[in-house]
């Protein structure tokens, strides 16, 4: 199958640094990859090169297999590539519908009525602003947002940061629940074992490099890289 998008060769970073080194993923139908690594490993930055907001310095970003590498961000959104960024990035002095309904893009599964049947919070709090809701419902609002344009990958940077342990496992179960309505995940995330128990294939990152890729047991077996690459313990 091909992967709805893929990476070969691909570096990039900002002005003349480069953070990116030769990076290979690839990211099919349905799958959750887990993107791991401790601070400042490359995370983001790769994120923000699959989206289009860094230009690609070496290699190729294939969507559905043709070199999207010059694509602008708005150009990959419309192939089906959906964003949760870090900091969430909802318009704060915009109402819980009016964020939904600028992003909706007809043609899917996902309409109103199903993105709010996954956050019932949500759904009672439709004319409330972006800035009056909790961090866990902003969040829940971002998510959803992202659902409106009906991707086919969404790509979560930091999916619980700043949440409280009831939220987070709240945001978890959602994901689980994106991940069985067919949307490939890609997420970055620190809680260590959320993303490991989640994710089918995960990646690691040392300073924009690949140092693992595979299933999680096969890192979970390697205690210390476990440790050395994510700070883990066993
Ligand atoms: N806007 C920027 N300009 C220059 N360098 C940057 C910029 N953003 C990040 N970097 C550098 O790029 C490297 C990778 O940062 P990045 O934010 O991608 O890491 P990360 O894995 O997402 O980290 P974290 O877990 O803290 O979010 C770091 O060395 C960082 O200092
Ligand atoms: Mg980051």
């Amino acid at each position: 199958m091909t992967p709805i998008l893929e990476t070969r060769g691909l570096a990039a970073g900002y002005g003349t640094s480069l953070v990116l080194h030769d990076i290979q993923i690839a990211i099919r139908s349905g799958e959750v990859i887990g993107l791991m690594g401790r601070n400042g490993m490359g995370k983001t930055t790769l994120i923000r090169t699959l989206l289009g907001l860094l230009p690609v310095r070496e290699g190729v970003v294939l969507l559905d297999g043709a070199d999207a590498s010059a694509l602008p961000p708005f150009r990959r959104a419309r192939a089906g590539v959906a964003t949760v960024p870090e900091g969430r990035g909802i318009f704060a002095s915009l109402s819980v519908r009016e964020n939904l309904r600028l992003a909706a893009r007809p043609g899917g599964v996902w309409s109103e009525e199903r993105v709010l049947s996954l956050f019932p919070r949500l759904a009672e709090r439709m004319a409330h602003r972006g800035n009056h809701l909790s961090g866990g419902e902003q969040q829940m609002l971002a998510i959803g947002r992202a659902l409106m344009t009906n991707p086919r990958l969404l790509i979560l940077d930091e999916a619980t940061e700043g949440l409280a342990p009831l939220i987070r496992d709240e945001i978890w179960h959602t994901i689980r629940l994106v991940r069985d309505a067919g949307v490939a995940i890609l997420v970055v995330d620190k809680t260590v074992s959320a993303v490991l128990s989640l994710a089918d294939r995960v990646v690691v990152l040392v300073k924009g490099s690949v140092v693992y890729s595979g299933a999680p047991a096969g890192l979970q077996a390697d205690q210390a890289m476990m440790h050395r690459h994510l700070g883990v313990d066993g």
